[in-house]
């Protein structure tokens, strides 16, 4: 059986160092993207200017936090920002942005864990109450690379506090590389809607695992590096909906497409994927 968390992991960790160079306008595009939702989000956010709610506390828990592309777009508006990532790598180098910032980990740190593995017991070293009871649980860029993401969306369900919101920034399904040209939009290792992590395989095969990419990879030098690290090829709508609801956190769901899609650059190019935004409260 495969085992993505080590292939996340170990890809991560080699990449970490480049990563926000290699992507910076995309994620500049997608912090701007957050940032402009932020009332749609429906969180009581930190408003400086507004002494009515300066005694408000938003914890924000950024879960497959990588460099810090959520915390950072929602730094103005949070007390705190705590990071999770399976790559020690990307941990230090969120922390070591935070620290350059002079952000002091109060407000703004990382640790390395996985909170998503449905085959293990829960990692006690998350029991601590600093890590439980978030306003906002979000994952940016990380969905297509969880092994079972309805298991996920309980896990991080189980991390928000009542009327705290799960957000996630994905993919619209789309053809993954070495399928053969039938792009269902779904991996073909997946966990959906329980627990029951099966792998099969359609007509890519080897061939298509060894090819797969990250997501915000479109030129295929730059695919084949993360190709084996993606579970799944973009989701739709009900297939997000139906994890929001199975782990209790469906109140106010919503699901937007980013209307301009996300731009990738690389090597004087420039793509574009269709990524989306949904939200749903913890009942
Ligand atoms: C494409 S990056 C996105 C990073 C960041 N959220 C962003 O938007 O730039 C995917 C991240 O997911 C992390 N990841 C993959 N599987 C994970 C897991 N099971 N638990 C925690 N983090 C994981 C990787 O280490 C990597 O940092």
């Amino acid at each position: 059986m495969v085992d993505w968390a080590e292939k996340n992991r170990d890809h991560f960790n080699n990449s970490a160092s480049t990563y926000n160079s290699k992507f910076s306008k995309t994620i500049l595009q997608i912090i701007e993207e957050i940032q402009v939702r932020r009332d749609w989000i429906g969180i009581d956010w930190i408003d400086e200017e507004d002494e009515s709610n300066s005694l408000n506390n938003v914890r924000l828990l950024d879960y497959a936090c990588g460099t810090g592309l959520v915390s950072r777009a929602l730094a103005p508006y949070i007390t705190s920002a705590t990071g999770i990532d399976i790559s020690s790598s990307m941990v230090h180098e969120y922390n070591t942005s935070a620290s350059n910032q002079g952000i002091p980990e109060s407000e703004m740190h990382a640790v390395v864990g996985n909170l998503i593995d449905s085959s293990s017991l829960p990692d006690s070293s998350f029991e601590g109450k600093e890590f439980f009871d978030f306003d906002v649980a979000a994952v940016g860029m990380g969905w297509h690379h969880f092994t079972d993401p309805a298991y996920a969306a309980k896990a991080l369900g189980k991390r928000l506090k009542k009327g705290g919101v799960l957000l996630i920034i994905d993919f619209l399904p789309h053809e993954g590389i070495g399928e053969g040209g039938h792009g269902h939009g779904h991996a073909h290792h997946h966990g959906h809607s329980g627990n029951h992590n099966h792998n099969h395989s359609h007509d890519a095969g080897d061939q298509g695992e060894k090819e797969r990419a990250d997501g915000y990879g479109e030129d295929k030098n730059m695919e084949s590096a993360a190709a084996h690290t993606v579970t799944h090829w973009g989701f739709a709508k009900e297939d997000i909906k139906k994890m929001y609801e199975e782990a209790g956190v469906g109140v106010d769901f919503d699901f937007v497409v980013l209307g301009k899609g996300v731009v990738f650059e690389k090597e004087g190019k420039s793509m574009r994927r269709t990524a989306f935004m949904a939200k749903g409260r913890k009942a």
